[in-house]
């Protein structure tokens, strides 16, 4: 399937087959494809839970408003983003950058000073938009991605982040953008038509 298909093609998908399994494998590389997402100074601020333990989707399904293809789905991805990537991931960067030839030692206090002047200190909302907005790039690619391997996706946020972070022990500090249910759809499912707003309304052309 080209791309052009799967981004028409994908659809949030209510549907599961529970009795369908997305083996590891094919999750992994769905992953290693979504890592390909541009992210800001390449800071890739994103880690990504995946939940398939049928008990641990169960009480994820309790922190997202029991929506039922919680637990039908094969795997939920429970997407983080974190705003302390500019301190934990910067300086590895920088490296990789001197090492592949982006830039010369000398940049990197540049590089430095102009990432803290763009995304201020870990606590602002900067920096949260900073992250989120990066691992919503991840989570999309992940999803069309899905799409092009045959697979479905469901992306939501009708969740209670703190209690998610709580129950899977992911720190106070990070954001969690979406988390998106993944598997194959079931047998015999007619989707309803889909609705979008025409360009002409939502775009100008200057
Ligand atoms: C960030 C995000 C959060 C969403 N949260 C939910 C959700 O919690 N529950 C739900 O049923 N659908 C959720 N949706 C799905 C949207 O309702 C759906 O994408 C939209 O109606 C368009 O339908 P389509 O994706 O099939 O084209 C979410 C979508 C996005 C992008």
């Amino acid at each position: 399937m080209d791309v052009i298909e799967a981004i028409q093609k994908r659809r949030a998908i209510n549907f599961f087959d529970s009795a369908k399994e997305v083996p590891d494998e094919t999750i992994q590389k769905l992953l290693e494809l979504g890592s390909l997402a541009p992210s800001s100074f390449n800071l890739q601020p994103w880690e990504v839970i995946v939940v398939k333990d049928p008990d641990r989707k169960k009480a994820l399904r309790r922190c997202a408003s029991g929506q039922p293809k919680v637990e039908e789905a094969s795997a939920v991805l429970i997407f983080i983003a974190d705003p302390g990537a500019v301190e934990k991931n910067l300086d590895k960067i920088l490296d990789k950058n001197v090492e592949l030839g982006y830039m010369k030692p000398e940049g990197r206090q540049g590089t430095t000073e102009m990432v803290h002047k763009l995304y201020g200190p870990k606590e602002s909302v900067k920096r949260k938009i900073f992250a989120a907005k990066n691992t919503a790039f991840f989570a999309m690619i992940v999803m069309i991605a899905a799409q092009g391997l045959g697979l479905e996706t469901h992306p939501m946020d009708g969740f209670d982040e703190e209690a998610i972070k709580k129950e899977f022990g992911i720190s106070e500090d990070k954001i969690i953008p979406c988390i998106v249910a993944l598997g194959y759809m079931r047998e015999g499912i007619n989707l309803l038509p889909r609705f979008r707003f025409p360009v002409k309304e939502i775009a100008k052309f200057l």
